[in-house]
C-alpha cells in the first residue's frame, strides 16, 4: 500500500458554515451597484470571490450569462479567453477582468496563425475548438465546444467530415472515445490537469475506498479511466448531489471544492491529489484577488477590446454552439 506523505485536503460538512462578508467584499458589491456591473466567476475562483459573484459556473454557463446580461459592465473573474468570449457574445458591453495576465496553457498551445497555416494545408478539415482558446482561434473555427457539451457538439458534425479538434488533446481523446469519431488532435494540454496521476489517485482511493471519483476530461486517459464519472465542473455538482455516496474524490482544480461545499453542504469532498501535492491550483485562475477585483471595478480596467472583424468571425462558431447546446 502507498503511504501518503501529505495530508489530503478534505472539505467536511461541519466546515460549511458561511462567514459574514468582510469590508472589502462589501465595498466591491457597492462598486458593482454604482457601475451597473455583473460579476461572473468561474468555479475555480477563490472562495471570497465566489461568495460575491452574481453567477458562479463553468465556461458554458458563464458564456450564456454573459450573452444574456442586461448590466452595462461584465466583470469576468476567470481567465482571459473567458472574458474574450463574453465580449464576443455581447460586444456592446464593457468587459473587464481583474488580472489581464490570467491566461491559460491550452490557449497558449494553439496560436491562431499556426492553426490557420495547418488549415490552409488541410482544407478538408472541420475544425472544432474547445472554448479554451483565443478569439483569433475561434475566428477560424467551424464550431466551439466546452467540456460540458463537447460530446453533443461532435455528434452534430456531419459524418462525412474529417475532424480537427483543438487545442486540448486530452478532452479531444475523451470525446473521440465517447462518440467513436476519429479526430486529429492538436497537441495542447492543461498544465494543471495533467499533474493528476493514476498513482496519486490510487493512493487517495486507498484512503477513501467508498468515495466515487469524479474527474475533469482535461485529465490524462490513465486518470480518466479510474474515474466513476468524467464531466465538466458544472456537471460535477449534479453528479455529487444526486449520487447516494456521502464522500467524493474531486479530480480538478481546488476552487471547485468551494462551490461543491456551498451547494451540497452535507457531503464531504476530497481534493484530487498530484504526485507532489494534496490538491492542485491553476496559477492563472488564482491571479484574481479581491484587491484587483476592487481596482478593476474602480478603474474599469483592464478592459477586453477586440477587432470588430474578429468579433464578427468568432461569433459564428460560438453562436452555433450556444444554439445547439440549448
Ligand atoms: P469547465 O468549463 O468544465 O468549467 O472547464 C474550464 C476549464 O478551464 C477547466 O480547466
Ligand atoms: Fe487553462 Fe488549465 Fe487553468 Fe483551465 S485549469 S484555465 S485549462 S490552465
Amino acid at each position: 500500500m502507498f503511504k501518503l506523505d501529505y495530508e489530503p485536503v478534505v472539505v467536511r460538512p461541519s466546515q460549511g458554515v458561511s462567514k459574514p462578508l468582510n469590508a472589502l467584499q462589501k465595498e466591491i458589491l457597492e462598486l458593482k451597484r454604482e457601475r451597473n456591473a455583473v460579476i461572473l466567476a468561474h468555479n475555480y475562483q477563490i472562495e471570497p470571490i465566489q461568495r460575491i459573484a452574481d453567477h458562479v459556473g463553468d465556461s458554458l454557463g458563464l458564456a450564456y450569462s454573459a450573452a444574456e446580461t442586461k448590466a452595462e459592465v461584465i466583470v469576468f473573474c476567470g481567465v482571459h479567453f473567458m472574458a474574450e468570449t463574453a465580449k464576443i457574445v455581447n460586444p456592446s458591453k464593457t468587459v473587464i477582468l481583474p488580472e489581464f495576465g490570467a491566461g491559460c496553457s491550452l490557449s497558449d498551445a494553439c496560436p491562431a496563425d499556426k492553426l490557420a497555416d495547418y488549415q490552409a494545408k488541410n482544407p478538408h478539415l472541420y475544425t472544432i475548438a474547445y472554448i479554451n482558446c483565443s478569439a483569433g482561434v475561434k475566428a477560424v473555427c467551424d464550431l466551439i465546444c466546452t467540456s460540458g457539451n463537447a460530446v453533443k457538439m461532435v455528434e452534430r458534425i456531419p459524418q462525412d467530415r474529417e475532424i480537427l479538434f483543438v487545442p486540448d488533446q486530452n478532452l479531444g481523446q475523451w470525446v473521440a472515445e465517447q462518440t467513436g469519431r476519429k479526430m486529429q488532435l492538436w497537441p495542447g494540454s492543461c498544465y494543471a490537469h495533467v499533474l493528476f496521476t493514476a498513482k496519486a489517485l490510487e493512493r487517495a482511493r486507498v484512503q477513501f475506498p467508498n468515495a466515487p471519483v469524479v474527474a475533469h476530461p482535461e485529465c490524462v486517459q490513465a486518470v480518466r479511466s479510474l474515474a466513476d464519472e468524467v464531466c465538466s465542473t458544472e456537471k460535477m455538482i449534479g453528479y455529487c448531489r444526486s449520487h447516494s455516496a456521502d464522500t467524493f474524490i474531486v479530480v480538478t482544480e481546488s476552487g471547485m471544492l468551494h462551490r461543491l461545499q456551498r451547494e451540497i453542504p452535507h457531503k464531504t469532498f476530497v481534493a484530487g491529489p498530484t504526485d507532489t501535492c494534496a490538491c492542485n491550483d491553476c496559477r492563472y485562475m488564482k491571479m484574481n484577488t479581491l484587491e484587483n477585483l476592487r481596482t478593476c471595478l474602480q478603474t474599469l480596467t483592464p478592459e477586453i477590446t477586440l477587432d470588430p472583424s474578429i468579433i464578427e468571425k468568432a461569433r459564428v462558431p460560438l453562436q452555433r454552439m450556444l444554439d445547439w447546446s440549448r
